[in-house]
């Protein structure tokens, strides 16, 4: 199998600052709150676990890791229009303070549907989302994110999670294919 070459767009380092400045706002703002439980941190794989790992590795408070499954898109780099949720099973949440954690944010279907259904099931306290990567000028659901690390144009990154046809997840940095 041939293996195509990826060009870089945000380097092991360039991403490292923007997590570690990421988990300092939200250091900050958690420290203003009366947090009384841990916080709620639920992942969205498969896309958010590298980053997932990195943040939570910053955050100065005690909190609760959950992962969920979901996803607007099929093995195509075109949204598929349809929420495809193979593991969304998350113990009792109710009131409790939630930080979702998503890899990017592109039509914002996936993380639309996933603020309203823990919205819904579990009033949460305060319910908030932090993503790596951020896409404005495809959105087709009105989302936006809390904490967000790069505001990108409408091209396609591969790696440190991200995948295309599921390759290039293990990657450490973000880039395009060429
Ligand atoms: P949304 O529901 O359209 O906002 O899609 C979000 C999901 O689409 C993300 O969790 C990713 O899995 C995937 N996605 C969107 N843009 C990209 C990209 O540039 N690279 C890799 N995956 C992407
Ligand atoms: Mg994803």
């Amino acid at each position: 199998m041939k293996t195509k070459k990826i060009k870089v767009v945000y380097s092991e380092l360039k991403i490292k600052k923007a997590v570690n400045s990421l988990a300092k706002k939200i250091n900050n703002d958690y420290s203003k709150k009366r947090v009384a439980k841990p916080i709620v941190v639920i992942s969205v794989l498969k896309g958010a676990f590298m980053f997932t790992s990195d943040l939570i590795k910053r955050i100065e408070h005690p909190l609760q890791i959950e992962f969920v499954r979901i996803s607007s898109y099929g093995s195509k780099e075109v949204s598929s229009g349809k929420i495809d949720a193979p593991m969304l099973t998350l113990p009792d949440l109710t009131g409790r303070d939630i930080l979702i954690i998503e890899d990017i944010i592109d039509s914002g279907r996936t993380i639309g549907f996933l603020k309203e259904y823990i919205a819904t099931q579990y009033k949460p306290k305060s319910l908030k989302v932090a993503c790596l990567l951020n896409k404005d000028e495809r959105r087709e659901v009105n989302v936006k994110a809390d904490y967000v690390g790069f505001n990108v144009g409408n091209y396609f990154l591969v790696g440190y999670g991200l995948d295309t046809a599921e390759k290039f997840r293990h990657l450490p940095f973000l880039g395009v294919e060429l």
